[in-house]
């Protein structure tokens, strides 16, 4: 109509008009989803809005992408205690100007006095707990090493300039908003029995109030004496001393032995392709890249652009990738230095066509229930971070103390938190974890062993070009979150906004159930699956929905990001 009238009066005001309109257009969220932010620059978008800024710091002063993950990991462990950690393991997949993709597995490894049956009784249960909330369900922690030796392989800043952000937030404190508050006061009723915990996480024995300010001087010393003295400021020396301390006091497992023989690991990709995209993912010990790839692969043949996000017909396609994903993961995946991973087989699109060869395009299959499981109230906490510079440097980098607040357990003197991450092991055959997965002998655990993990840190290029960095918390979520969000932006065509922030499903094959995020089902949707077979669909049982996929995605030139708007947490552009 515009176009029409414009020819027949040659109105050019028209016409800049309707150029106007699509130059801004262009920029548009179309959903109700919230603005991304835009660079040509940089960017790094986490869970915490000053970790970010930290990062930016970096790119700012020079340093590429590698460096600006390397700051916004220590600042992470900082103004995000729950999740940012030196005392856990992540692994980062990262992709460098020159189109090369290398990967770094920093997971925590079990102690050498670890053994199989270390959380059983005398009757072979499961000791309750035992694998949680104790000095014995830490591994040995991996960050530290993971990202000074990020730094050094890839970096081009100094290990006192990265870190710099991150000490000074530690020792200056920042201003404590309503999410951390929260936080602290309802994990430290859970953290009475440890004095190091209370120490941080109260205001000298009360609660946090909003705007406070919160100063962390035991973890800024610990910090300050990685940055002097690299990999021995942790692994050796004075912390090092404190470690094995606070393992004396609880009966933990962690010598000094397993803190100096622990290295992180150079790992090769998984790479699979999808729609002419490559997708580059992280091989075992986690099994989020073989599933998203092996996923990818079984819906491939669909047109699932015509099918359209959110119809019943999609949301079965995926529901029954997952069940099949997930079985794969509980028998097939653990520590490649241990277990043979056929991850050839996993990745391969024979192996999918074969593995999806008696799917039913109306009926949704058995995954032959062992009996429905409980979900923790607890909401996800591992976090992901994406970071971007202007020469086409990515970094997607998750990172974990398992549960929220780890095991709860501050080291004392030190300052910071320990993981809980041997419930990642398969404690026993067919037992479930706290996230319902079931792992089998691929799981189990052996001295020096990493347990199995979902975590997904992912990137998406095209033609060698980078088109998506993404990655989540969430447990066993986090597989599916990641598949969403690439599917959104690739069959969907969605921008980063919409990608990230649009409600989410998940399936994990045991327990035979659906979450969704509230709202994300519409109630004819729901039936129509039920009607297919589809059991047990709810509302996930946590507040902040499925996932966290701090994102960002390049788009001729353009470098979009965004924070999850689920929780807090800031995208911030150079
Ligand atoms: O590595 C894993 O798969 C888990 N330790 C991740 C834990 C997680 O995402 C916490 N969120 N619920």
């Amino acid at each position: 109509m515009l176009r029409w009238r414009c020819a027949l009066n040659n109105c050019k005001q028209i016409r800049i008009f309707a150029l106007l309109l699509l130059v801004i257009s262009s920029q548009w969220t179309f959903a109700a989803s919230p603005e991304a932010k835009y660079s040509r620059d940089g960017m790094v978008t986490s869970r915490s809005e000053l970790a970010s800024k930290a990062g930016i710091e970096i790119l700012k002063s020079g340093g590429n992408a590698i460096d600006a993950a390397v700051a916004t990991g220590f600042a992470l462990a900082v103004t995000y205690p729950s999740a940012g950690n030196i005392g856990g393991g992540g692994f980062a997949v990262i992709r460098l100007a020159d189109g090369n993709v290398v990967t770094l597995d920093h997971r925590e490894k079990a102690p050498a006095s670890a053994h199989k049956d270390m959380y059983l009784d005398a009757e072979g249960n499961v000791i309750k707990g035992e694998s949680r909330n104790t000095h014995k369900a830490a591994g040995v922690p991996g960050s530290v090493d993971g990202l000074l030796t990020m730094l050094e392989k890839y970096g081009s800043k100094s290990r006192k300039e990265v870190m710099a952000p991150a000490i000074r937030l530690a020792k200056k404190g920042f201003v404590l908003n309503r999410d951390l508050t929260r936080q602290f006061n309802n994990v430290a009723q859970r953290m009475t029995a440890y004095p190091g915990s209370m120490e941080t996480f109260t205001n000298k024995g009360e609660k946090y109030q909003i705007g406070d300010i919160f100063v962390q001087k035991h973890l800024g010393k610990t910090l300050e004496t990685i940055s002097r003295r690299g990999r021995d400021g942790f692994y050796a020396g004075p912390v090092a001393d404190l470690i094995v301390a606070e393992m004396k006091r609880g009966n933990g497992e962690i010598t000094h032995k397993d803190l100096q023989d622990y290295q992180s690991v150079w790992r090769a990709p998984v790479k699979g392709s999808y729609r002419g995209y490559d997708i580059w993912g992280m091989s075992a010990p986690s099994s989020g890249g073989a599933l998203i790839v092996q996923m990818l692969n079984m819906f491939e043949p669909f047109d699932v652009k015509a099918m359209g996000w959110g119809s019943s017909e999609v949301i079965h396609l995926m529901l029954e990738g997952e069940r099949r994903a997930y079985a794969d993961r509980a028998e097939h995946l653990g520590d490649p230095d241990f277990y043979e991973v056929p991850m050839a087989m996993l990745t391969s699109k024979d192996y999918a066509k074969m593995r999806f060869s008696d799917f039913e395009k109306e009926k949704a299959s058995d995954s032959n229930a062992i009996g429905a499981g409980s979900w923790p109230a607890e909401s996800p906490q591992t976090t992901h971070f994406s970071v971007a510079d202007g020469d086409g440097n990515l970094v997607s980098l998750t990172t974990t103390i398992n549960s929220s607040y780890g095991n709860k357990i501050v080291v004392q003197g030190a300052g910071f938190l320990l993981n809980n991450e041997m419930d990642d092991f398969s404690l026993k055959e067919n037992t479930r974890n706290q996230f319902d997965l079931i792992g089998r002998s691929a799981n189990a655990i052996a001295p020096g062993k990493r347990m199995l993990s979902s975590m997904s840190p992912t990137i998406v290029t095209k033609d060698g070009k980078p088109v998506l960095v993404t990655g989540s918390p969430g447990g066993s979520t986090i597989i599916t979150t990641v598949l969403q969000v690439v599917m959104n932006v690739i069959d969907h065509e969605m921008n980063i906004s919409d990608a990230v922030s649009l409600p989410r499903f998940h399936h994990q094959w045991l327990p035979d159930r659906v979450f969704y995020d509230e709202y994300g089902i519409s109630p004819d949707t729901k039936k129509a699956l039920e009607v297919m077979g589809h059991k047990d669909l709810k509302v996930v049982p946590w507040g902040r929905g499925i996932g966290d996929a701090n994102s960002i995605l390049v788009k001729d030139g353009e470098i979009s990001g965004i924070h999850d708007p689920r929780n807090e947490g800031g995208a911030v552009g150079l």
